[in-house]
């Protein structure tokens, strides 16, 4: 089969003479590899939670944590595959919808998804469509129709925080109690995906208990954990010889620099590889892991200043422009841009809190100044570059003038 990995690779080949990468699908995100190694006991958590299904009972609700990164979304997606494959073989028949709910970003469209993967919109008069219902109706709709049909489902909702954090718990209330009005024959069980741990204080007690029936917890990879996951996915994605194995075992460093995050591991390999390609090396090495780090970092910090509210951008702009970086002077000089922009200035002690709210984002940081016999004083400073800092805010049109002068 020849897809457009392939077709570039041919182009890729034919202007350096020699690919890197073999396969570039393995390196993206979507790509979720057969085996996960060290998530052997998540997996059979998560097998045989599910497979109360198959003898035609409902299988307990179940909450999976973890931190960014820690394959709770891979391992969900082999376990349903895998289920699948089976109820498939046994003729059982049984639904199993899968929603992102930071990916799509209203509650409306997380019931729209549902809807859709149940088959209701096919089938029904009464259908879900793209917008129009109010959410009570919605969730109405879908539950009758998995009584009405007598239907066995599987309702993972991945990212699940952040649903709740923009539409508060009714959804949730509404499916986890649906199986005490149910009849007879159908059933849903919820798996929710979450990587913030305090995910369960924002629920309703009801909705908590019912919830997580069962938990699992996905504990982040430790340096070595991850320097195998990738010297593995490179052995798929790279041709022979084409990264060094410095290069592997610095984005496993770098990758459980904070916690152990196969992401954020696996995303230093494909742009690594990229930058390496681009100079047309014959050898991703460190050196390209590092400036992929760099690039990371500096895409990150772009968005994220590019996105801020306008005060956040003008306290931005005050700290790069303060002489001596004091809190005090910081405020002045964000004062006097907010005159200039005809803004009304906030007080101190938001702004102290802006800086703080920087400070966690790794966008400023602070030096203690030894000032001799008068002590010492703090210096805030920006940690990204200043021309990332002018790039992001120049797009915005009160900035545009505000930077140079
Ligand atoms: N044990 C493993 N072996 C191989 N690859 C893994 C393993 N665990 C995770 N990965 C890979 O790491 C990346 C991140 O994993 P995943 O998306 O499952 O994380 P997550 O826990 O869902 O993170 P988040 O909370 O940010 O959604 C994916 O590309 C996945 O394929
Ligand atoms: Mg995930």
């Amino acid at each position: 089969m020849s897809s457009n990995n392939d077709i570039d690779n041919i182009f890729e080949k034919a202007a350096s003479g020699k690919a890197l990468v073999k396969s570039r699908h393995t390196l993206t995100i979507d790509y979720v590899p057969e085996k996960l190694p060290f998530r052997d006991a998540e997996t059979t958590t998560l097998a045989q939670a599910l497979s109360t299904i198959l003898k035609g009972s409902r299988p307990s609700n179940l909450l999976l944590f973890g931190k960014p990164g820690t394959g709770k979304t891979a391992v969900v997606k082999n376990v349903v595959e895998r289920l699948k494959k089976k109820t498939d073989e046994f003729g059982i028949d049984v639904k199993v919808p899968i929603v992102n709910a930071k990916l799509t970003n209203s509650a409306y469209k997380v019931l729209f998804e549902i809807a859709e993967h149940m088959g209701i919109n096919k089938e029904e008069k009464k259908q879900v469509h793209f917008t129009g219902l109010s959410m009570g109706e919605a969730t109405d709709r879908i539950l009758q129709y998995v009584q009405k049909k007598k239907l066995h489902v599987i309702l993972v909702i991945d990212e699940i925080d952040s649903l709740v954090d923009r539409n508060g718990d009714d959804i949730l209330y509404s499916f986890t109690r649906a199986n005490e009005r149910m009849a007879a024959g159908g059933f849903i069980s919820l798996i929710g995906i979450s990587n913030s741990l305090t995910f369960k204080d924002k629920l309703d007690p009801r909705v908590r208990s019912s919830l997580s029936e069962e938990e699992t917890v996905f504990n982040p990879y430790t340096v070595d954990q991850l320097r195998q996951i990738l010297a593995e996915r490179a052995r798929i994605a790279f041709n022979e010889g084409a990264i060094a194995d410095a290069a592997i075992n610095l984005c496993a460093a770098m990758g459980g620099r904070e916690h152990g995050d196969a992401r954020k591991a696996i995303d230093l390999l494909r742009v690594a590889a990229e930058l390496a390609e681009r100079e047309r090396a014959s050898k991703v090495d460190e050196k390209h892991v590092r400036a992929a780090q760099e690039k990371i970092e500096k895409d990150t910090s772009y968005e994220i200043l590019k996105n801020a509210t306008t005060h956040t951008k003008f306290v931005v702009l005050a700290i790069t422009k303060s002489k001596s970086g004091n809190t005090g002077d910081v405020y002045s000089v964000y004062s006097s841009l907010c005159k200039q922009a005809e803004q009304e200035p906030l007080t101190q002690r938001r702004v102290t809190q802006i800086i703080s709210e920087l400070d966690q984002l790794g966008l400023v940081a602070t030096d203690i100044i030894n000032q001799g016999r008068y002590g010492r004083s703090q210096k805030i400073k920006m940690t990204v570059p200043l021309t990332t800092v002018a790039e992001a805010l120049k797009e915005d049109s009160t900035f545009a003038t505000l930077i140079d002068g």
